[in-house]
Parts: structure tokens; sequence; C-alpha cells
């Protein structure tokens, strides 16, 4: 939307706010207290509250929150893109939370507790595909009007959805790289490219329930993108062969498939996006831009999942 000209409600006074991160004091409620209140309010909602906040933006840092935009040019789409590439942000972080708790419950050989929290992971994926629905009402010129304001940021220097990757087993030293200057984030990143991934861990557990998998794949170098495996195919063959709903390792390859599935659509909604907005311009983090999407659409993070298929 070019040449509208944005006016910004302000709707928290920023110098109000308290900045810092540390949990704010919210006590705790009980069955006896809620009970109490409700009698004392007549069962209308609570509205006064002593000190300068309520418990509900002290729960969460609302007001904090609302201040942390700060949109660099004057065109209209950016406080879309700006307010989009945040919830975004959050949203890869419930993904990667989900999956490294799922990688937790394999070490533990909690399978049907994995498979849940990779479902779940799955629907969250499913959440941040349809954010290509809002970003891409942002047109060509109204994403000119501050795409030079954003310098050499990009999605790709997000060190949140490069861990989604990483535990996904994705991994690249080289992408890794760009965060090795961020002393509160290197440490966490480095231990990532260096761990096994979720994947690296169900290959593990394959091995601990009998299945012949090759001693490479039990013990490399995990810095190093997962490659596929003859003999990961043919345990998960197995396993297919065997395909019931009370097969939990079935289960757990479906659950693994299906989240595959859902961020290469995530990936192509990315690069069709992009593509009606910038073209065939380079990206604004050093990339070849549509070019480079489009490639990383072809990845799959579990392939002997997608390989086996032709065999059964
Ligand atoms: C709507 C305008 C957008 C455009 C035109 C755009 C464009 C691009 C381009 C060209 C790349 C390739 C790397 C480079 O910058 O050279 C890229 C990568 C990336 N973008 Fe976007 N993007 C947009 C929005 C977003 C948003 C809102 C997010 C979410 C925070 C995001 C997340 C990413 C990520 C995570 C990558 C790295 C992909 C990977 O490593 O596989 N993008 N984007």
């Amino acid at each position: 939307m070019a040449r509208v000209h944005p006016v910004f409600p302000q709707l928290v006074d920023p110098k109000g706010v308290n900045c810092s991160n540390q949990p704010r004091d919210i006590g705790i409620t009980t069955d006896e207290t809620r009970a109490y209140t409700v009698k004392t309010t007549e069962g209308q909602p609570e509205v006064q509250f002593g000190g300068n906040s309520n418990p509900y933006v002290d729960y969460q840092f609302i007001d904090l929150l609302h201040t942390l935009q700060a949109p660099r040019s004057e065109g209209y789409d950016e406080t879309c893109f700006y307010l989009m590439g945040q919830v975004k942000e959050l949203l890869f972080n419930a993904l990667h939370f989900e999956l490294y708790n799922a990688k937790h419950q394999i070490e533990q050989d909690q399978i049907i507790e994995a498979i849940r929290m990779i479902s779940r992971a799955r629907v969250i994926t499913t959440y941040i595909g349809k954010s290509w629905d809002v970003l891409s009402t942002i047109t060509v010129d109204g994403f000119n009007e501050f795409r030079n304001h954003l310098g050499q940021a990009s999605g790709q220097l997000s060190f949140m959805y490069r861990h989604v990757e990483f535990i996904l087993g994705n991994k690249s030293a080289r992408l890794a790289r760009a965060h090795s200057n961020i002393p509160h984030v290197w440490p966490k990143m480095k231990e990532a490219l260096e761990s096994p991934s979720l994947y690296d861990s169900i290959i593990a557990l394959l091995a601990r329930k009998g299945y012949a998998i090759d001693a490479q794949a039990l013990s490399r170098d995990w810095s190093q993108p997962y490659a596929p495996n003859e003999s990961v195919e043919k345990a998960w063959l197995q396993i297919y062969q065997a395909a019931k709903t009370d097969n939990v390792l079935y289960e757990l390859g479906e659950a693994l498939i299906t989240l595959d599935d859902h961020i290469s659509q995530y990936r192509w909604r990315h690069f069709t996006s992009v593509s009606r907005i910038i073209g065939h311009k380079p990206g604004t983090g050093g990339s070849a831009g549509v070019g480079w999407l489009r490639h990383v659409t072809e990845h799959r993070f579990f392939p002997e999942l997608w390989s086996l298929r032709t065999s059964l």
C-alpha cells in the first residue's frame, strides 16, 4: 500500500514501562481465593488493582512487549511487516520448544509423549505458514517504501529459526557463524550445531529397539547436515510394513513426515510470497533471493521417510 502515511496511535507511554526482563510478582490464586473474589465482585470481572499495573500486564510483560516496535520508515506496510516478523519469531520459539522437548522424551523412550509434541509442532508450523496470507498483502511498491531501511537485516539471520533448522538436523556451520559475534546467543547456537538432532535421537531409539542401524549413523560429526542412510531406511521400511495404529514407531514416522510436509509448505509459501514482493531482486541478507528460497523448498529433514514410499 504505497503513498499512505501511517498514523501511530501510541497506546503505551514508553516512559512508564518497567524494562526489566525479570518476572514481575503476580502472586498465586487458588479455587478458594477465586471463589472468595467472585463473591466480592458479585460475578463481575475484577477492575480494581493497586500499584501501577495489573496481573495480566505483569504476567507477560504486555506493556513492555507493545513498546518493542520501532519501524524505520514512513512506509505504511512496514508496521505489518514488523509485527508479523515479531509474531513469527515467537512462533519459531514455540516450535523449537516442542521439538527440543520431543528430543528429550525420545532419549527417555517416551515415544507417545514425543509424538504429542511433534504433532503440536506440526500445528504450530501450519499456523506460521498462515502468516504468509497476511504478509503477501504487502505490495511491491509498499515494500519498496521501507526495504532500504532494513539494511542487511534478513530472516536468514534469525537465530531462533536456525535453532529450529538445527534441532531438525539441517546443520550449517556457515549459517551458524552469523551469530558467532553475539555472546548471549552463540554458546547455545554452537551447542545446537554440535549436538545430535531430534532425528539423530530417533535413529538411536530405533537402534535401542533392535533395528540394525549402521555405526556411522549412531556416532558421527553432528555438526554435519544429516545425509540419508540405507540402514535407517531399512529400519523404517520394516516399521512401515507392520503399519498398525498400535505400532508407536509407525505413528512416530507419520508424525515426522507430516511435520516435514508442512515445513516444506511453509517454505513454498515464503518463496511464492517473496516472488510476488521482490521478483528476482537479491535478498537483503546477501543471497540471490527467490533462487535461494526455491532451493530450500527441496530440503527434506527426514529423507528416508520419503524414499521408503517407493518400496512399499
Ligand atoms: C515479506 C517480506 C519478505 C521478503 C521479501 C523476504 C525475503 C527473503 C529472502 C530473499 C531470503 C533469502 C535470504 C536473503 O535475505 O538473502 C529470506 C530468507 C528468510 N526469511 Fe524472509 N522475507 C520476507 C519476510 C520474512 C519474515 C516476516 C520472516 C520471519 C521472521 C522471514 C524469515 C526468513 C527466514 C527464516 C529466512 C531464512 C530461510 C532459510 O535459511 O532457509 N522472512 N527471506
